[in-house]
């Protein structure tokens, strides 16, 4: 399984948007779902995406996608943002949705979910262009990752400051999707 932590600081907590750059970037996390799941053909079957929301008006959001529990009819490459929307205004107080098959969310904070991810053992792997390569890192190594990944502000630094691995995925600074695409493409020459 391939997990993935997607931040954003800003993006909306409330499913009433239209304009996808005025709502936190939401356009932004479009890129990122269609990036971490889709293939050319296919929809990949072995990605858990994270994806935290602290924007307004009910912050903080927690939506979660598991790839090999969807349903693939339910999920478009067209129509990312309505699902996300979808999701936004089926978020019910003190329990954990699961909107559509494979598509959950509750309220959760950045915090809480890493420190749920420590608890059940991972990895946590922040994505950061000074950290190690990730060429130079064992497959023993990536394969137990929680990669985790900022929107265009990037991570909140008191939050990410405690966790030591720190991986690069090469010199520019690239957008978080691609951040994505080029981890799964390190994955994917490597088999993992
Ligand atoms: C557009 S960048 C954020 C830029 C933001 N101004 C900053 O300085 O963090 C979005 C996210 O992609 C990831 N990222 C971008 N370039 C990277 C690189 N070369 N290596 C590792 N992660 C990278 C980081 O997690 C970053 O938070």
């Amino acid at each position: 399984m391939r997990e993935f932590i997607y931040f954003s600081q800003k993006a909306r907590t409330s499913g009433n948007f239209t304009d996808l750059m005025k709502a936190g970037r939401m356009d932004i996390v479009c890129n990122v779902i269609i990036q971490s799941l889709f293939l050319s053909n296919k929809m990949r079957d072995d990605v858990h995406l994270h994806l935290i929301f602290n924007g307004a008006p009910n912050p903080p959001m927690h939506l979660e996608i598991v790839s090999s529990k969807i349903e693939k009819t339910q999920i478009s490459k067209k129509n990312v943002a309505g699902l996300i929307k979808r999701m936004l205004y089926k978020c019910k107080e003190g329990k954990k949705n699961e909107v559509f098959p494979g598509c959950f969310i509750e309220k959760k904070s950045f915090r809480a979910l890493l420190n749920e991810l420590e608890d059940n053992g991972k990895d946590i792997c922040i994505l950061d262009g000074k950290g190690e390569s990730i060429r130079e890192l064992d497959s023993s190594k990536l394969s137990k990752c929680v990669f985790v990944l900022g929107d265009h502000e990037g991570l909140p630094k008191k939050e990410v400051k405690r966790y030591k691995d720190k991986i690069s995925v090469g010199r520019p600074t690239y957008f978080a999707s691609q951040t994505m695409i080029i981890i799964h493409n390190e994955l994917d020459l490597r088999r993992l």
